[in-house]
């Protein structure tokens, strides 16, 4: 029997972690968050080095990334790196490698891998129209680009890091454009996704909104 797959996609900051993470939690689904392994590539650049458009050597850094998912932790050559991977530099420079052709393939089997039973959520840009094409349920989610920037600047103000709320929105948009832009796997809703603008919606409705559409489909 084929694993089931939701598939959650949108833009930066436009709540699909928080979403596709509690719709894992309350079927007991298995949960991938895609942007954490081009976050992991940009990491592991940044530390050694690598610029963002050296493909030769970032295709290495992607097949030999040495990851492990332990609940919370993102263990990277035995470091935790969860919290490193969530600055805003490593987003950036994420953002930029995504955008090379053979770094999105190098990437394609991890991410394919954490498809187990009884199934997975996945969330990133291109789970539904690239990774997981058959996919039982794919949600585009999004909302406004003022939205975004102030649910960003809350998440790293109650880290304790600091955020300035002009400069993030001025990011996003940047992020977007690229994102929508790039000639492979662009951010785009696929044509069988349901469209869910989560501007006026608190995370607890934009849950339900998913399990709702899960269950006529499961
Ligand atoms: O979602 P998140 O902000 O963590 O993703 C970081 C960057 O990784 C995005 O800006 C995007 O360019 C890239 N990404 C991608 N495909 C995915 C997930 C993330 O290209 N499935």
């Amino acid at each position: 029997r084929i694993v089931p797959v939701i598939a959650i996609d949108g833009p930066t900051a436009s709540g699909k972690g928080t979403v596709a993470s509690r719709v894992a939690d309350s079927l007991g689904w298995h949960f991938l968050d895609s942007g954490s392994i081009y976050r992991l590539v940009s990491l592991q650049a940044l530390r050694s080095g690598v610029a963002f458009d050296d493909a030769e050597r970032l295709v290495k850094i992607a097949s030999r990334l040495d990851v492990t998912f332990d609940g919370e932790e993102v263990v990277l050559d035995g470091e935790d790196v969860k919290d490193k991977l969530r600055q805003e530099e490593v987003g950036n420079g994420a953002s930029k490698l995504a955008a090379i052709p053979a770094v999105r393939s190098a990437l394609l089997d991890r991410q394919k891998g954490f498809r187990k039973g009884p199934g997975l959520v996945a969330d990133g840009r291109d789970m539904g129209s690239v990774v997981f094409s058959d996919s039982v349920l794919k949600i585009f989610l999004t909302a406004s680009v003022e939205a975004r920037a102030e649910r960003r600047y809350k998440q790293l103000i109650d880290k304790g890091l600091s955020a300035n709320l002009e400069r993030l929105v001025l990011d996003l948009r940047e992020r977007d454009e690229r994102d929508t832009n790039r000639a492979v796997a662009p951010l785009k809703p696929s044509a069988d996704a349901v469209l869910l603008d989560t501007t006026a919606l608190t995370a607890d409705q934009a849950v339900i909104f998913v399990l709702e559409h899960a269950r006529e489909r499961l």
